[in-house]
């Protein structure tokens, strides 16, 4: 579906781009011809993201800025040394993010802030800035922002900071699609299910017994892999999806459809048990 040009041309900005699915991406993006910045807040991690992503590709430019997405000063002075590092900057993904399980009765003001501030109030940081840069320029632009399948709907239990700040940022890929599609820039979402990544789960899946939850929960029965978010990604950051904006796209493996009334069903007895009983429960002619 890709090619080396598909997104050749563009410098793209990835907060939290140096590990876990934000480096996955960034690889990506790579080999279909983006030059890439990665930003986050541990320079050992960024500086072997960096190489790691020059080896995907022959000519690939890469680099990286250490920077807090909660601090907007600091996020102001980093795109003014993308902008001069590269030239100009053509896409972000608000990939940056935190989350910790917690009751929430249990949550102090700040564990509830250091979410929020970093998941919403970083994704406004970045999108704030970058969208002033491409309004000034008179240039077009494209926003990808990593939420949750649960920023939407349903909320989620003991993740209540991630669950605001993601439905937030949610709200925001929808009102700037429609305010900012005068300005030629584009917003659209990712919601992944579970994708394991290091950072994530470490917080997210403590036990083994949980792990085997989570995956009986997905009617595809296993985890997504980073490249398939990735491809996603990919598509949305190019000109192929050029008249798709404001649009959050659910990449989860259908657990999200587990909500349907009668899915229950499916786990009381194996498939034939069940086809055989839906038979006895046929009126006979
Ligand atoms: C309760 C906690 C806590 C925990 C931190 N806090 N961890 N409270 N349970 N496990 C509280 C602290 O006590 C403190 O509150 C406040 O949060 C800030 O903590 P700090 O460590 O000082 O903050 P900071 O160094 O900024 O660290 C931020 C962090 C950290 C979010 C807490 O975990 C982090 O840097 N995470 C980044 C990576 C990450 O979380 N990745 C997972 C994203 S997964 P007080 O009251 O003392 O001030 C994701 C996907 C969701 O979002 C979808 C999955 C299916």
């Amino acid at each position: 579906m890709y090619t080396e040009d598909t997104l050749s041309g563009k410098t793209i900005l990835i907060t939290g781009g140096g590990s876990g699915l934000g480096l996955a991406m960034a690889k990506a993006f790579t080999r279909t011809g983006a030059d890439i910045a990665i930003c986050g807040r541990t320079e050992k991690k960024l500086q072997k993201a960096v190489k790691e992503i020059e080896n995907e590709r022959e000519e690939a430019v890469a680099r990286y800025y250490q920077c807090d997405v909660r601090d907007y000063e600091g996020v102001t002075s980093m795109f003014e040394h993308i902008i001069k590092d590269f030239g100009s900057i053509e896409g972000l993904v608000n990939n940056a993010a935190g989350n910790f399980l917690s009751a929430s009765e249990d949550l102090t003001p700040g564990g509830f802030k250091a979410i929020v501030d970093i998941v919403l109030h970083g994704s406004f940081n970045c999108t704030h800035v970058f969208g002033n840069y491409l309004i000034d320029n008179d240039k077009e632009g494209n926003i990808l922002n990593m939420v949750t399948t649960y920023a939407e709907g349903t909320g989620c239990a003991f993740v209540l900071p991630s669950a605001c700040g993601k439905a937030g940022v949610l709200a925001m890929t929808r009102s700037l699609a429609f305010e900012w599609a005068e300005y030629g820039i584009r917003l659209n979402a990712i919601a992944p299910g579970p994708f394991p990544t290091e950072g994530a789960w470490s917080r997210l899946v403590p036990e083994e017994t949980m792990e085997k939850e989570f995956i009986g929960k997905i009617p595809l029965k296993r985890y997504g892999e980073p490249k398939e978010l990735a491809n996603l990604a990919v598509f949305l950051m190019s000109d192929l999806s050029s008249y798709m904006t404001g649009e959050c796209v659910v990449i989860d493996g259908g657990e999200r459809l587990q909500a349907g009334q009668f899915n229950f069903i499916d786990g009381l007895m194996p498939r034939s048990e069940l086809k055989k009983m839906f038979k006895a429960m046929k009126p006979k002619k």
